[in-house]
């Protein structure tokens, strides 16, 4: 069996495609046409972040399985592969809880104003730590958490720890999940209103898109931190940089941008009020690891060993004949 790999995926992958015989085309250099001709005969690829349209598939006549590394797939020309009865799988056992740590990482240098307060440390300054803007705790504070999935579930976790009131909104999900989960449903609206965190976890899709902009501003707490961990677009970032500029809300943690990656002179750069990360709230060593071992598995078992495979990893599995 021949298999692509598009883009860097940790080694324990590799080590479990070769233990089975596979072959294996490794390609880094997406502009290189040369070197996207060689997976013309392959039957699986796993795929990273670059965009994968019909312009490619179409010249891969064996394909049966696309694997993502990861769990979004808004970079896959679904429609291609669902007319062409491929499959489209995702690592949907990997990225929950570095995604929602990150998070916690993000709420929690924020609210605890950890960058001035090291800055005020190290220019000697020490003295000066009563001068240090309000900072505050989660503990008691309102979370809503917009999208109740694998990452969404992940994080109402680690937020009951900290004794947080945890409110969701995701129309998709029984509201007895919730409640017996300790959390408690909301609507959007009711939800923007009271929270003094928000953190997103749907996907990026017609519905989805500027689904936090001026309007939603308008109906924020002062003290809002807002998180956005998903996919940029979801929040629309020029409606997030007047809101943080003019202190409309406390503060906000980027992950995912409008444009990845975002141009050098991007306006968000000149906040303090931010905190922002390169999409790699799923790269730790341990979330590589999983990511590239399951993306890589998703592909063996679909083609050769259905019956270990996690179905639930294969998005478009009513499409298929399976
Ligand atoms: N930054 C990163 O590196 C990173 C890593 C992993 C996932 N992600 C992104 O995080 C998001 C969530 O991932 P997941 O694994 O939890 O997905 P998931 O499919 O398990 O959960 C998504 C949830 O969103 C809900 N939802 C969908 N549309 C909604 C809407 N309009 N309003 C409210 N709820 C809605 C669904 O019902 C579902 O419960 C995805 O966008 C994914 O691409 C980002």
């Amino acid at each position: 069996m021949k298999v692509a790999i598009l883009g860097k995926i940790h080694q324990d992958g590799l080590d479990y495609l070769k233990s089975q015989n596979v072959s294996i085309t490794e390609i880094n250099d997406f502009d290189d046409q040369n070197s996207l001709s060689k997976i013309s005969d392959v039957e699986g690829i796993v795929i990273r972040t670059m965009h994968l349209g019909e312009e490619i598939l179409s010249k891969c006549s064996k394909l049966k399985i696309v694997a993502r590394h990861g769990v979004g797939y808004d970079n896959i020309d679904l429609d291609y592969l669902n007319k062409k009865k491929i499959a489209l799988a995702i690592t949907g056992q990997s990225n929950a809880v570095s995604v929602s740590e990150h998070v916690m990482t993000m709420m929690l240098a924020l609210s605890k104003n950890i960058f001035a307060s090291d800055k005020l440390t190290r220019s000697n300054g020490f003295e000066y730590k009563s001068d240090l803007q309000d900072f505050f705790e989660l503990y008691e504070k309102n979370i809503l958490i917009l999208g109740f999935g694998r990452i969404g579930q992940a994080l109402a976790k680690r937020c009951l720890g900290f004794e947080m009131e945890v409110l969701v909104y995701d129309p998709f999900i029984d509201n007895k999940k919730i409640i017996s989960s300790g959390c408690k449903p909301v609507s959007k609206t009711q939800g923007f209103k009271i929270a003094d965190y928000i953190s997103i976890h749907l996907p990026l899709n017609k519905n989805t898109e500027n689904l936090i902009s001026d309007d939603e501003f308008k109906l924020f707490k002062k003290n809002l931190i807002l998180i956005n961990t998903a996919r940029g677009g979801i929040v629309n970032e020029s409606a997030l940089y007047n809101a943080l500029k003019s202190n409309k809300i406390l503060g906000a943690g980027i992950d995912v941008f409008e444009q990845e990656p975002p141009t050098q002179n991007h306006k968000l750069f000149s906040l303090e009020n931010i905190i922002l990360t390169p999409h790699n709230s799923a790269l730790t060593l341990e979330c590589r690891k999983r990511m590239s071992l399951e993306s890589c598995m998703n592909i063996i078992n679909f083609i050769n060993d259905k019956s270990s495979l996690n179905k639930n990893n294969i998005v478009n599995l009513s499409n298929l004949n399976f």
